[in-house]
Order: structure tokens, then C-alpha cells, then sequence
């Protein structure tokens, strides 16, 4: 895949240039460099073709087109089955066996944390959630990332690290101290996660002690933080979606 920009859908929708050296004169007002200088860069493919997204209309005013684009946006109660089949395809069967999964089941995402991205076409190519947790008992409150993915055959294209990028600047927008998860080092401290903060910490379930990592959106957040990780989501009713 080489085509791609991301808008994303946060307090505003947003417009992410294609180059980070334009950033800084093409950044739309309220939006910090976290915003743009995050978000992986790739080729602006342009599309004559109208599209029904709202999101697409927003390109590209200025040349009187509509792009084409990869978006990130807000997960919609209709994404419910392409995320989840998304998953499957990307993950297998055995991810429901994980112990974030513990954390996950029966709960919401945290508020205004889940997110998909859309190709051109609309289709769920990538999802990441967060979810709330309290880490040990009475302990702070922090959220747990997971999981994200990517259509298989679109990785290595920057859609995981948009979708991480535009997780982790919402969730230090709405407030959040610290983002939690068990994933791979390697991939994820490039995003600043770390397993350094962790040791105190434990999953309510096997895991890999070196691969539960954390960042801390708000210094000291994790400061005296010990325990197990529990549950703190909204609570899934009957007729919920999730
Ligand atoms: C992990 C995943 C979300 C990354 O999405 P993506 O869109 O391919 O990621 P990006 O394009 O932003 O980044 C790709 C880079 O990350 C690297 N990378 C991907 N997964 C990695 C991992 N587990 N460990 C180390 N590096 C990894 C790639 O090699 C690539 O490196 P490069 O930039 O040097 O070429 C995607 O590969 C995926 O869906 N994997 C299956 C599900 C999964 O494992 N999810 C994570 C659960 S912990």
C-alpha cells in the first residue's frame, strides 16, 4: 500500500499532510504537533470520484476535488462485524483466550476511545479500542489499549501507527493519565511504551511479564501504582453493540 492520508475524527476532524517538513504551516488551529507530527505520511492519492464520507470532503476544498484517502474515525455501532471479522483475519481465533481479554469482556471501550479506519471504499481496514481499568485495588485509574490491527494484507502501510498515534493524543485529551497493554516492545516503543513502569503490575491472567507496557500521558501517573489490573468499564447492557 502506498497510498494514504489520514484524516482523523477527534474534537474536530483533522487533516493530516502528507509532510512533516509542512507541518508547521499547514497545521489547522488546535491542532498540536502531537496531531500531525505522529501520524505517518504517506502519498496523497487524489480521486475525482465523490464519496458519501463527510470525512473525504474535507481534503481537499482548496483544489476543488474530493481525495481519496484512508480515514480514522469514531467506531460506529455498524462496525461492530467488520471489526470483529477484521480481528479474526488478523489475529486468529485464539485472541478471545488472552488475559486482556479478561478486562474487556463485558464492558464498553472507554468513552470516545474506539476507533476504526476505512479505506478509500469505506471498509474497516484497522481498529484499535481503549478500555478503562484500575490498577490494583483502590489503585489509579488508567486504560488498557487492545487490540489493534490491521487488515493483514495492508500492513506495513502506517495505518497501525495512525491508529496508535490518534489513540494516544485522544485519550491525553480527554484527560488520561497512563495507557497500559500487552504487546511487543519492538513495536510499540516506538509510540514511547515501555515495560519500565510495569514491574509493580500484574494481568489477571498469564502473560509475558516483559511485554505488559505502559506510557504515561501525565507524569507520575503510575507513580506508587501496584497490583492487578482490574476491570472499570461501563458495563454492557442487553441491547448494546460492542
Ligand atoms: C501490529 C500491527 C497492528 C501493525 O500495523 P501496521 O499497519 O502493519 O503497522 P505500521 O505500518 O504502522 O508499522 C509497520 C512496522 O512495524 C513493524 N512491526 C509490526 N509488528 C511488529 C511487531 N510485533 N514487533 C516489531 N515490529 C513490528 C513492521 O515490521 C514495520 O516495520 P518498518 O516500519 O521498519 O517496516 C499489524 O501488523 C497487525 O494487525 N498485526 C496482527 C495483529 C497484532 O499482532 N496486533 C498487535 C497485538 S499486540
Amino acid at each position: 500500500m502506498d497510498i494514504a492520508d489520514f484524516i482523523v475524527e477527534g474534537a474536530a476532524r483533522r487533516v493530516i499532510s502528507p509532510l512533516e517538513g509542512e507541518m508547521a504551516a499547514q497545521r489547522p488551529e488546535g491542532v498540536g504537533p502531537t496531531g500531525l507530527g505522529l501520524l505517518r505520511q504517506m502519498e496523497i492519492g487524489a480521486s475525482r470520484a465523490a464519496t458519501p464520507s463527510v470525512a473525504f470532503g474535507d481534503i481537499s476544498p482548496s483544489r476543488g476535488e474530493i481525495a481519496r484517502a484512508y480515514v480514522i474515525l469514531a467506531e460506529g455501532v455498524g462496525d461492530v462485524e467488520a471489526r470483529e471479522a477484521l480481528l479474526d483475519r488478523a489475529m486468529g481465533p485464539k485472541r478471545r483466550k488472552k488475559s486482556s481479554e479478561k478486562l474487556r469482556r463485558g464492558r464498553r471501550p472507554s468513552e470516545g476511545l474506539a476507533f476504526v479506519a476505512r479505506d478509500p471504499s469505506g471498509a474497516v481496514v484497522g481498529t484499535v479500542r481503549l478500555w478503562d481499568v484500575t490498577l490494583g485495588e483502590n489503585g489509579p485509574a488508567a486504560l488498557l489499549l487492545g487490540p489493534l490491527a490491521v487488515e493483514p494484507s495492508l500492513k506495513s502501510g502506517g495505518i497501525g501507527s495512525a491508529l496508535m498515534h490518534h489513540a494516544v493524543a485522544e485519550a491525553a485529551r480527554l484527560g488520561h493519565g497512563a495507557i497500559l497493554l500487552v504487546g511487543d516492545a519492538p513495536y510499540y516503543g516506538r509510540f514511547g511504551f515501555s515495560a519500565r513502569r510495569t514491574g509493580t503490575l500484574a494481568m489477571p491472567g498469564p502473560y509475558e511479564r516483559h511485554r505488559l507496557l505502559a506510557l504515561e500521558l501525565k507524569d507520575g501517573a503510575l507513580d506508587g501504582a501496584k497490583g492487578t489490573i482490574k476491570a472499570a468499564g461501563r458495563k454492557v447492557k442487553a441491547l448494546d453493540f460492542v
